[in-house]
């Protein structure tokens, strides 16, 4: 499974991934049309839980891999509800961050208080239309909507906070900017939509899932959204850069990254550990062998292995990647990882870079150092080059020298830049640079 010598390197290989995904179960009391949840088994078989056993064994090793972040996700999570409380219970102790995704039908108010109680950081929800015909359609579950809006008003009156992403397909594609104004009214923290992604047991309905041409109407109307209220512009699956020069206003979208394989991965209820939630391919199993030698496994990710050949050549190639490798899988009828993306316009390569440059106008050398400097972040850890440091869901990578300064000094705490000595300011201006440090300038 290594990859060969011929590829060229383009992410570091951490020592266990940052985040992962806990699929604490299969099971869920919906049946959402494009879920990828039915490829593992198809409908008729029995999905499983995660065990106690199983559970025990995976905290241990994300706890000792020092793993940031935990998403607990499923199927529905808390269908497994002890072991979901468990995991949440296990990752608190140890000082790991948790978030939850659920479709918040069994949520109560007994249950928000615990998970504040645990400090768990919120829960991610899909709403998929503006309406109950709409909603509950794609769930197949009547009723849905009229429950979610329910656990909505729930979590508000707890003051939980609840972010809602949209998976659009032809079915809800015209409902977004009503679904915006919606989570915007139930007081949801943050609106994310999500590009359908076929899954494997859906692959014959090709008619749901959006065309390119469809997918920029679906691009530019999130943007209108953005404009109407305080969310972003922002789809959880990562768009290629030549592609968003095609949208009305590329500049006001907040390009997200994947972290499959480089940073993240998902571990299955059965254990078993893979790259991406869609994907299949199992790299081992956590019962049989540590995370850490199953996430070597996942070299081919950090290398150009699955790189598009028409992006090799891209200036572009080390910011965007080439965009979704599900996607382009899909879009190959299940025959490549490594094919274009079928959002990709590469003639836009000039004008993507142009873009970005424009975005990255601001640099180190525009900070200016006041007398005193404050830290800022969550957590860190070591790596073969140096150390990892994270603050919220910002990360940066630094040789040993600047690692070992960092874990020096305290996060939130105010120290003079005399007694650090200017011979470090270029370093101190990066870290303000990049958000892991205030000045008083
Ligand atoms: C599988 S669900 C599990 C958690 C929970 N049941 C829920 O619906 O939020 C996790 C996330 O994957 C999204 N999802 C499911 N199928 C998808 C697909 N084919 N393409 C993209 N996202 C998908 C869901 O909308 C949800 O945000
Ligand atoms: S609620 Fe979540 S897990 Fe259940 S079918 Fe819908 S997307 Fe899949
Ligand atoms: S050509 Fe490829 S790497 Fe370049 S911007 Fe487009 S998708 Fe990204």
């Amino acid at each position: 499974m290594n990859t060969s010598s011929s590829e060229l390197r383009l992410f570091r290989t951490l020592k266990a991934p940052l985040s992962v995904q806990i699929e604490v179960t299969e099971n869920c009391n919906h049946r959402c049309t494009h879920c990828y949840n039915y490829w593992k088994k198809g409908d008729k078989c029995i999905f499983e839980n995660m065990t106690f056993a199983t559970a025990k064994k995976v905290a241990d090793e994300v706890i000792n891999s020092q793993v940031f972040g935990v998403t607990l996700t499923g199927g529905e999570p808390f269908l497994n509800f002890d072991v979901t409380m468990y995991l949440v219970n296990r990752f608190k102790e140890a000082g790991i961050q948790v978030s939850i995704n659920s479709n918040l039908t069994l949520i109560t108010p007994s249950i928000i208080d615990e998970l504040k109680e645990a400090n768990v950081l919120g829960i991610l929800t899909s709403i998929l239309g503006d309406n109950e015909e709409v909603h509950d359609k794609i769930t197949c579950t009547k009723g849905s909507f009229l429950r979610l809006l329910e656990a909505l008003e729930m979590c508000k009156e707890k003051n939980f906070p609840v972010s809602a992403n949209m998976v659009v397909t032809r079915e809800n594609l015209d409902t977004i900017e009503n679904v915006a104004k919606i989570v915007n009214d139930y007081g949801c923290v943050d609106f994310t939509f999500t590009i359908a992604l076929q899954p494997e047991c859906d692959i014959d309905n090709s008619d749901r899932y959006l065309s390119v041409e469809e997918l920029k109407v679906l691009f530019n109307r999130s943007l209108k959204v953005t404009k109407r209220f305080l969310y972003g512009a922002r789809c959880l699956i990562e768009a290629p850069y030549c592609f968003l020069c095609e949208l009305d206003e590329p500049s006001a979208y907040q390009i997200t990254s994947c972290g499959a394989g480089t940073s993240s991965c998902v571990i299955g209820s059965n254990g078993n550990v893979r790259d991406c939630p869609l994907n299949s391919e199992i790299y081992g199993n956590l019962c049989l062998e540590p995370l850490k030698t199953i996430w070597l496994r996942m070299d081919k990710w950090r290398t150009t292995e699955l790189i598009p050949d028409d992006c090799l050549s891209c200036k572009l190639l080390g910011e965007c990647f080439g965009g979704c490798r599900r996607q382009s899988y899909v879009a190959s009828h299940l025959s490549s990882f490594k094919a274009n993306n079928p959002m990709m316009v590469k003639a836009n390569e000039d004008k993507a870079f142009a873009l970005l440059q424009e975005n990255n106008l601001t640099q180190t050398n525009d900070v200016i150092l006041g007398n005193q400097i404050q830290f800022e972040f969550d957590n860190m850890r070591t790596e073969d080059f140096g150390g990892v440091v994270v603050n919220g869901d910002r990360r940066i990578f630094l040789d040993e020298e600047a690692y070992n300064f960092i874990s020096s000094v305290l996060s939130d705490h105010k120290y003079a830049i005399s007694d650090i000595g200017y011979e470090y300011e270029d370093f101190l201006k990066s870290l303000v640079f990049m958000g892991f440090a205030k000045t008083n300038n």
